[in-house]
């Protein structure tokens, strides 16, 4: 099959949605594929394993912030998905400076040498975060961006720096601002793994607060569909919402995945509210659907189908949660008081 790019540097390849869209790319029939990523706590070479034979693939292992190793990449390549992020919340919480550092310079090194290169399409990934919490409505691509969480800054400004290239330049980059994601190969320290491992491990569901937040929930292979849709259609200095039009409460997501899992909704436990937790996010997606992407995966059929792939693959998760996760796991929920009372069931 003809694909009109013929060799895309994936960076961040190696994580959740990056791993995804390499795999993604190479079945949609595009010759090459480079996957760049510097192997953080959340990258991971075995979600690339089932590539790495395939004449097309390549893997480098480096950082997006170090210009020369990302000039070197990017030579011969037509094309740039910029996955590389620092991507939890709750660790933007507890120290910022990776996440500047990755999502606001390293995007500006990216750009940089993509226009020094004269690369043809560059497709910036960002998040429906940037919108700030969302209390009612949906997010258009043309509302202000409130972040509120060091995370959420750290992509709006990266976003920002998007734009100037585009403006100041000619970088030929667009956005997307995908919604919460799930699927295969996320790291578990997420929500949607996160509960799923848990409750396989016997462990207690950590739900922040109410759990009446809600998440806009879009399985991998749509969110990839969307990038790919903007990678070829996408204008210049646009930005695109990708929205899988699943909103869900937190809580209620958790009792799906006991349900499917055939487990007590006992092991739920209301725990204290991430500080300045945005209650909502919701996407309008007209723009990208004008240009030929819909979801196709209904969420209950998504949600059964991971929790599947988790229960099949503990070869995969169980290394994830070593003695690096359980440090990080008692920094974020060691202080958190257990909250009770018939508020919180
Ligand atoms: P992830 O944390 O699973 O993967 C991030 C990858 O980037 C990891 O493999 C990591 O090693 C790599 N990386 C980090 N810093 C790097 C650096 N300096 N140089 C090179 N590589 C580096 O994240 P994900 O969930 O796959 O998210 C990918 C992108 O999609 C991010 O930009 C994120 O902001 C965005 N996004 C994610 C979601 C979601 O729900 N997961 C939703 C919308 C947007
Ligand atoms: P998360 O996967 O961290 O994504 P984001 O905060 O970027 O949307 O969390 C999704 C939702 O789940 C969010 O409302 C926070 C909530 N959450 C919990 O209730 N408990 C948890 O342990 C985690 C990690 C998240």
């Amino acid at each position: 099959m003809g694909h009109s790019v013929q060799h895309v540097l994936v960076t961040g390849g190696a994580g959740f949605i990056g791993s995804n869209f390499v795999r993604y790319l190479l079945r949609r029939g595009v010759p090459r594929v480079t996957a760049y990523d510097k192997l953080t706590y959340a990258g991971n070479r075995a979600s690339l394993a089932d590539v790495e034979d395939h004449p097309g693939f390549r893997f480098i292992h480096a950082d997006i912030c170090e210009r020369a190793d990302v000039a070197a990449a990017l030579r011969g390549c037509d094309a740039v998905v910029n996955f590389a992020a620092e991507t939890h919340v709750d660790r933007s919480l507890l120290d910022a400076d990776d996440f500047l550092r990755t999502n606001v310079v390293g995007t500006h090194v990216l750009l940089e040498q993509a226009r020094r290169l004269g690369v043809r399409r560059f497709v910036h990934v960002s998040t429906d975060e940037v919108y700030g919490d969302v209390p009612e409505g949906y997010s258009r691509e043309t509302d202000p961006l409130r972040p509120r969480s060091p995370y959420s800054a750290s992509k709006a400004a990266g976003e920002m720096m998007v734009l100037a290239a585009v403006a100041s330049y000619g970088v030929p980059a667009v956005i997307t601002r995908g919604s919460n994601t799930y699927g295969p190969y996320q790291y578990p320290e997420k929500f949607i793994p996160l509960m799923i491992t848990n409750a396989l491990e016997g462990r207690p569901l950590p739900v922040y607060g109410d759990g009446r937040q809600m998440r806009d929930w879009i399985h991998v292979e749509d969110h990839c569909a969307g990038i790919e849709v903007a990678l070829l259609r996408g204008v210049p200095g646009e930005a695109y919402n990708i929205g899988g039009g699943h909103p869900r409460e937190n809580l209620s997501v958790v009792r799906e995945i006991l349900q499917i899992l055939g487990l007590s909704e006992d092991l739920i436990q209301h725990v204290s509210d991430r500080p300045g937790h945005d209650r909502r996010y919701a996407l309008a997606t007209d723009k990208l659907r004008a240009l030929g992407w819909r979801p196709t995966i209904d969420f209950p059929r998504g949600l059964r189908e991971t929790v599947e792939w988790y229960r099949r693959r503990r070869d995969w998760w169980e290394p994830l949660r070593d003695a690096a996760f359980a440090e990080y796991y008692g920094r974020n929920y060691g202080g958190r008081a257990v909250l009770k009372g018939p508020e919180h069931g």
